[in-house]
């Protein structure tokens, strides 16, 4: 009996907590993405495009590597060459962002409504 009482008062908590996880991860992203906004928004003057869908264009391991190295990439990877040639500008290197974190900040990019 006692169990069943257990299974009972906890299983509205645990759920709770479940339905917690997607908008608190996308916080996290929105945090994060405010070392993105500066360059990576969705006004016309912006230094660079919109991040919104990227992960349609290219691989993950495309966008990790050139988060993490941008420089480095650019020189090994024609598409990242020619994404760069074409603003002239560097994009600074964010080796302190883990995978989960480059997703959070997708995904809230990938949230964000169309301009
Ligand atoms: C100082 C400006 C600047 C900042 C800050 C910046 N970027 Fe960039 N980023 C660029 C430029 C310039 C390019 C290349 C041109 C373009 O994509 O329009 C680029 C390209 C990219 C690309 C590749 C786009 C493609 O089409 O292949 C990704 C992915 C990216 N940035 C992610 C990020 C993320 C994530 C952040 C924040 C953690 C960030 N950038 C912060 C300037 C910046």
């Amino acid at each position: 009996m006692l169990k069943y009482l257990f299974i009972f008062f906890c299983l509205p908590v645990s759920l709770k907590i479940a339905a917690q996880k997607p908008s608190t991860r996308i916080e996290r992203g929105k945090t994060l993405a405010k070392k993105c906004i500066d360059c990576h928004s969705s006004t016309p003057t912006a230094l660079a495009d919109p991040l919104k869908g990227i992960r349609k264009k290219r691989t993950a391991d495309y966008i990790h590597s050139l988060i993490k190295n941008p420089m480095r990439f650019a020189d090994e990877n024609k598409t990242a060459k020619k994404v760069f040639a074409k603003r002239k500008l560097q994009m600074p290197p964010f080796p302190e962002l883990s995978k989960d974190d480059i997703k959070a900040i997708l995904d809230y990019f990938d949230g964000l409504p169309k301009k």
